[in-house]
């Protein structure tokens, strides 16, 4: 509970990264392979492939779809700045739609004045492992012919109607940070059900091969290889997921449980038929007769290891005020000015949300400490 995030690594992990590295296997290779294999069935996808981290993830599946230089990507600001950035990496242009109140994802109905002949692709972030509203985006997607990319860097075990997040659109987008709900330490997935585009994705991945491997190189292309050590501690971790979420659940239940006792906070709404991944447990401050800092500061004081997240919005960053404008393809492709984009929805919750720890290594009576402070602040 003193920490808002704790690798849930055992004996097990340590094993077969030992076993890996005394077969001298340290690139990709055989545990990579049974990971990929066991992600997409997790998931229900036809391929997974594995990366690096998330954020390479993100930035093969825009270049994987051929998104050009100066096309325009809708996603939201209220998500960790990788999202934002991936699409720049290719001179695409992040356009920042405002978020729902109730569920913090994009609003489908942000999108659509957004739309114009720039557009090419929409980039859902499923914020904290709650699903974004996928119907209304597909129907968005194909009323426009744009492309999908999903961010579910945050979203392992989030499902809607049993159908895993990351599924939905073109391609899904996984991190295995170390805080997230499985890990690898650094890594990530990408998958697909779209045979060309995984053959593609795995082709860019490593430096432009084809499927035999070899010398002969197709396309000029990125390594993003994941190191088989690496994709063991993942291929542990994605066999003890089910269970790491159950414990993640229950937790966050309690947490949610005592929010909704009191007036004023109040968290992600979940609807009938979405499975939360309960990444993270972010109440929201809806009385300004109290500070978040103080009650940070509050449930600091008491080990708990609360803590502010996306503050800053990504257009409010320094990356996109100004940062932007020393950018390489800045020189090639018209940014907006993203000081007058306005997202009040996005803003108001990025100053008045904080995080409490929900993580497998918390146990029932450390939430207990963590709903009575809560109780106790907010009564
Ligand atoms: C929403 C979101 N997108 C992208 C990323 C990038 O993933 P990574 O840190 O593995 O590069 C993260 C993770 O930190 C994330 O939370």
């Amino acid at each position: 509970m003193k920490y808002i995030a704790q690798p849930q690594v055992s004996e097990e992990e340590i094993s077969l990264v030992a076993q890996t590295i005394r077969s001298k296997s340290f690139v990709e290779g055989e545990n990579a392979r049974t990971l990929e294999k066991e992600f997409a069935k997790f998931v229900g996808a036809k391929h997974a492939i594995c990366t690096v981290n998330g954020t390479a993830a993100l930035h093969l599946a825009l270049e994987g779809l051929n998104i050009p230089p100066g096309a325009e990507v809708i996603t939201s600001a209220f998500t960790f700045i990788a999202s934002a950035n991936a699409i720049c990496f290719g001179g695409g242009i992040p356009i920042f739609a405002d978020i729902n109140p109730s569920s913090f994802n994009i609003d489908p109905e942000k999108i659509k004045p957004l739309i114009n002949p720039k557009t090419k692709c929409l980039m859902p972030v499923h914020i904290f492992g709650l699903p974004a509203d996928m119907k209304a985006i597909l129907d968005i997607a194909e009323d426009n012919n744009l492309t999908i990319i999903e961010d579910a860097c945050q979203a392992h075990g989030s499902r809607i109607d049993g159908k895993h997040s990351g599924t939905f659109g073109d391609i899904g987008c996984f991190s295995f940070y170390a805080t997230k709900n499985m890990i690898s330490g650094e890594g990530g997935m990408v998958v697909t059900n779209n045979d060309e585009l995984a053959e593609r994705i795995r082709s860019l991945k490593n430096h432009g091969r084809g499927p035999s491997g070899g010398y002969h190189h197709h396309i000029i292309a990125y390594n993003f290889r994941l190191a088989d050590p690496l994709a063991a501690i993942g291929l542990i971790q994605l066999r003890k997921l089910p269970k790491m979420l159950e414990q993640r659940q229950k937790n966050a239940e309690m947490i949610r449980s005592t929010i909704k006792e009191l007036d004023s906070l109040r968290v992600q709404v979940i609807p009938t038929g979405i499975t939360h991944g309960h990444y993270v447990c972010a109440p929201v401050i809806e009385n300004p007769r109290f500070s978040v800092d103080e009650v940070i500061k509050r449930l600091n004081n008491l080990g708990i290891g609360a803590r502010r997240i996306y503050s800053v919005p990504c257009h409010q960053q320094p990356t996109y005020l100004d940062g932007i404008k020393h950018w390489r393809w800045n020189e090639f492709v018209n940014y907006p000015d993203y000081s007058n984009v306005n997202l009040p929805v996005t803003e108001k919750i990025s100053r008045s949300h904080f995080e409490v720890p929900i993580h497998p290594g918390v146990n029932s009576e450390e939430i207990v400490v963590i709903q009575n402070a809560l109780k106790e602040i907010f009564s």
